[in-house]
């Protein structure tokens, strides 16, 4: 009996190390499935997960908002980046570039790839460049498809709150495995989807289990999970190969 558990419970912890590191990717026929959207969503769902509608640059205050530093604890997040001072960072759907100047900070030797898709967001970055005379962001137009970024090029990427709006959220994360070196991690912030008490609309947020589920079908390993935040996780990812 009790060699039949020990060999149970061994194949079990198995079994879940093979499915935490090598989801499949979903065929391209039918990646994505689309549906009656609900009010939040644009109808496409992926891997069981409906995709939000993107904030518009016209939200770029709510962005900026004085009470974000102590609703969302930015400044822990920030600190809790696995930085080295030449690192050359993307800060994917970066909007009004939030965080891309405090972490240019944490760089420099390095600097900040600001990627967005919405010009006027990399307008807002371009003029606080220059106002605060800060030379190690750079403004990146990224695609719906594609960050735009350059194979093996960059050595850690985060996206904060944004995520959940890729309307190609495969191709996206294709596209981020391929840009980042061999051990360099993708760093996912999103609400916590498993928090009824944050006060963010459901297609707002997401699990930790969804999010894994979907970065481990492109190939990255995790996540290691900080959970020092008042209402999102901070999901660390790694692009095998060190
Ligand atoms: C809610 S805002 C968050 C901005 C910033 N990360 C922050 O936390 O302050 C989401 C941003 O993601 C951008 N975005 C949406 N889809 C994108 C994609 N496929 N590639 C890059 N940026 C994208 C949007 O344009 C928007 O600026």
């Amino acid at each position: 009996m009790s060699i039949t558990l020990q060999v149970g419970t061994r194949l079990g912890l198995i079994l879940l190390v093979i499915s935490s590191v090598c989801a499949a990717a979903p065929p391209a026929e039918t990646r994505y499935r689309i549906a009656t959207p609900d009010r939040d969503g644009i109808g496409k769902f992926y891997m069981g997960r409906q995709i939000s509608h993107v904030m518009g640059h016209q939200g770029a205050s709510w962005l900026e908002r004085g009470s974000r530093r102590s609703e969302e604890r930015t400044d822990l997040l920030i600190a809790s980046l696995p930085l080295e001072p030449d690192f050359i960072v993307a800060d994917i759907g970066a909007g009004t570039g939030y965080f891309s100047f405090p972490v240019a900070t944490r760089v420099p030797q390095g600097r900040v790839l600001a990627v967005d898709i919405q010009p006027e967001m990399l307008a807002m970055i371009s003029s606080r460049m220059v106002q605060s005379g800060t030379t190690n962001v750079e403004p990146v137009l990224g695609g719906v498809e594609s960050p735009n970024l350059a194979i093996n090029s960059i050595d850690l990427a985060f996206i904060v709150d944004a995520y959940h709006e890729f309307s190609h959220p495969f191709e996206m994360g294709q596209g981020l495995f391929d840009a980042l070196k061999p051990g360099g991690q993708l760093v996912l912030v999103e609400y916590r989807g498993e928090d009824a008490s944050v006060p963010i609309k459901r297609l707002h947020k997401m699990t930790a289990q969804q999010a894994g589920k979907e970065m481990r079908a492109l190939g990255f390993t995790g996540p290691d999970v900080l959970d020092v935040l008042p209402q999102q996780h901070i999901l660390i990812f790694t692009k095998p190969g060190e």
